[in-house]
């Protein structure tokens, strides 16, 4: 057991082979040697405007789809943020250190405000804030995130700086572990996988259902007939087969595709099967643990449980630290 390791995903209903290569996959991993703590951030999800009725059903999946990836709660702590009330308690301590022209400077923050314009709100803006409270709370040290995470990630080391200085050595500087898929391009070739893009493959999903999606997927938009020769490494399609296929496959689907010895179609039907292989033990977990929310529902309570005892913890010698102990 050594450093802690704390991560999040936002709880927009069934997780992608997006969430599934470039989050799951790495935390996984780290089960085995790391104390480690995921977190399903509600109270990030309500930044930008949602459908309030869904939400429960949308935490439900994600708990669904941590769990049937392999996220071993015998292992770790799984858990909702909105259940231990601490991780905004301490949002508010850091938004009095936090400068906001930093938080004027995040790229999510300026995409999320320039694409949602009549509603930006003050939570938009501190949510960075929260995710530095996320982390800092459990004073995690590793938090496996993708790239696009490393600004947020920065900012919580200059939080964790700013209120070591101001009040005593109390945080550790987190560093940001990126695995090995930092993004996953989604099934339209222009964005990463992404759920509201509807661009992406469900770790759910049916071989057909898979097949379908993967059948009218963008490929290589140089390639326009069967007979022109294509750039593999262009193509949406030939980034996926890094996931799931092996390095023969892929010496052999990358030379038939420059040479124009095999198509587009004949290139993806490779892809799914392989996916559809991966993913079936995946689909059968979730459509087992989909059938018992009860237990769903306590590995969420035990993880909140562990997670307050910290939380407490951490609370109790930050505010004593700023004076706010009585
Ligand atoms: N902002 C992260 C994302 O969109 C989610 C997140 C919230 C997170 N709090 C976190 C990730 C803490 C890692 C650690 O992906």
């Amino acid at each position: 057991m050594n450093t802690r390791v704390f991560s999040g995903i936002q709880p927009t209903g069934v997780l992608h082979i997006g969430n599934y290569l470039g989050a799951i996959k790495t935390w996984v991993a780290l089960l085995d040697d790391h104390e480690c703590i995921f977190c399903i951030v509600d109270q990030h999800a309500i930044t930008v405007p949602y459908e309030p009725a869904g939400m429960q059903a949308r935490i439900f999946d994600a708990a669904v789809g941590y769990l049937a990836c392999g996220v071993d709660p015998a292992r770790c702590a799984i858990f909702v943020q909105s259940d231990v009330p601490e991780h905004t308690e301490l949002a508010w301590y850091f938004n009095t250190v936090t400068p906001v022209a930093y938080l004027e400077r995040m790229t999510q923050y300026k995409d999320k405000s320039a694409q949602f314009h009549e509603q930006i709100n003050m939570g938009l803006l501190g949510y960075p804030v929260l995710q530095a409270a996320d982390i800092l709370l459990y004073k995690a040290g590793i938090v496996p995130v993708g790239e696009d995470q490393s600004q947020h990630l920065e900012l919580t080391r200059d939080v964790a700086r700013k209120f070591n200085r101001l009040y005593g050595e109390t945080f550790p500087e987190p560093r940001t572990l990126v695995g090995t898929a930092p993004r996953v391009a989604g099934l339209d070739g222009a964005a990463k996988m992404s759920k509201t893009l509807d661009n992406y493959i469900a770790i759910n999903e049916t071989p057909e259902e898979i097949w379908k999606k993967l059948s009218t997927a963008v490929t290589d938009p140089a390639r326009k007939r069967r007979t022109d020769p294509g750039t593999p490494e262009a193509c949406n399609i030939f980034s996926l087969h890094a996931f799931f296929s092996t390095p023969a496959q892929r010496a052999r689907v990358a030379e038939g595709c420059r040479t124009a010895g095999i198509g587009c179609l004949e290139c993806k039907r490779l892809l799914a099967e392989n996916i559809a292989r991966e993913l079936a033990p995946i689909r059968e977990r979730y459509e087992a643990l989909r059938n018992d929310p009860a237990a769903v529902r306590r590995v969420l309570d035990e993880g909140a449980e562990r997670c307050r005892t910290i939380a407490r913890e951490t609370m109790r010698d930050v505010k004593g630290r700023m004076g706010l102990l009585r």
